[in-house]
């Protein structure tokens, strides 16, 4: 399994590379060609496939009524010695993406089940509720119709708002909790500060439109070098229409919520036995967010 994820990783290297140097041949002296997107196509079905045969998850779209679908990866057959565990993605990419790393190896000790949240890969909604509260009943609702009775969450930056709700809204339901780099608890003072250290409207700097502007989110958001920083334009553009400009209205009017509703700095004290992972180099969620959220919390921490 491990040597798999290195090759995959090994080739997607090499594939990004290769799709570079092709594109500088061929598309330098045409800026202008309109191209249908190749790139993230390609990226998103290898990244399917490893989903389906190397991790044996498969796709659920569960209807939830005839307004809200919620797209799950869930086990092919659940293991009834392993626990379940649901990972709930942050702000951004969908659930593929956002868990390419860790799906491999935490599929051979849980039961995983990856949601799409709503607006992001195929998950939607035609209701007008844009609340963390919406997201984590419509998760909630999408897991107990696959048959999840209880789980633990793993939730990582918006998806800890997430996560964090359906822990207060279903204390039975959720076992354990581990929040990776968040800003859930944060007040609003704090987060003003948040957004003007972005230095530009915060909706625009989370929903790119140029390559240019994606970079900076890339700079801002990922310590150790990434591979988008080396990506020729034409593969980030082809990033932001698949990735940001879908539901693009539903997405940013999640975000104006988020940033704009006071309602949303209260949460409840949990009991669950967490485990906050933070990043001690992040700039958009500092450390400082982790140790004021580890006294809502009144478990056991580890600390790394
Ligand atoms: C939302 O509305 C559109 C257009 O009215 C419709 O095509 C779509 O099926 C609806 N979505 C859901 C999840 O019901
Ligand atoms: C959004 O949905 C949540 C959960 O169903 C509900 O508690 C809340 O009142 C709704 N808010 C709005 C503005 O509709
Ligand atoms: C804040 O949320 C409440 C309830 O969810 C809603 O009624 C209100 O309109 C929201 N305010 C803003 C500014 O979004």
């Amino acid at each position: 399994m491990e040597t798999l994820r290195l090759y995959l990783h090994h080739f997607l290297s090499f594939y990004f590379s290769l799709a570079a140097i092709i594109s500088q041949y061929l598309f330098s002296e045409f800026p202008k060609i309109q191209r249908f997107p190749i790139f993230v196509p390609v990226v998103e079905a290898i990244l399917s496939l490893y989903f389906r045969f190397s991790c044996h998850l498969v796709q659920y779209t569960v209807d939830l009524d005839d307004q809200t679908t919620v797209h799950f990866w869930a086990p092919a057959q659940r293991k009834s010695n392993k626990p379940n565990l649901a990972m709930i993605h942050g702000y951004g990419a969908n659930s593929k993406w956002q868990f390419f790393y860790q799906v491999g190896p935490l599929s051979e000790s849980f039961n995983l089940y990856i949601p799409d949240l709503l607006f992001f890969g195929k998950s939607h909604t035609n209701c007008t509720n844009r609340t963390e509260t919406f997201q984590a009943e419509s998760v909630s609702a999408g897991l107990k119709a696959l048959g999840v009775e209880r789980c633990s969450v793993y939730c990582i930056s918006y998806g800890g708002y997430v996560g964090y709700r359906m822990a207060e809204i279903y204390p039975e339901m959720v076992e354990k909790m581990v929040i990776v780099s968040s800003g859930i608890g944060c007040t609003e003072d704090q987060k003003e500060e948040q957004m003007k250290s972005v230095g530009c409207d915060v909706v625009d700097f989370l929903l790119p439109e140029k390559p240019e502007g994606l970079r900076r989110l890339m700079d801002l958001t990922v310590y150790k070098p990434n591979l988008f920083k080396w990506a020729p334009d034409f593969i980030l553009q082809e990033f932001i229409e698949v990735m940001c400009n879908s539901n693009k209205k539903g997405k940013q009017e999640l975000v104006e919520h988020l940033l704009e509703n006071k309602s949303e700095c209260d949460i409840q004290t949990l009991t669950h036995e967490t485990l906050l992972i933070w990043g001690d180099k992040d700039n958009i969620f500092p450390l400082s967010f982790a140790h004021q959220l580890q006294r809502y919390i009144s478990s056991r921490i580890a600390e790394n």
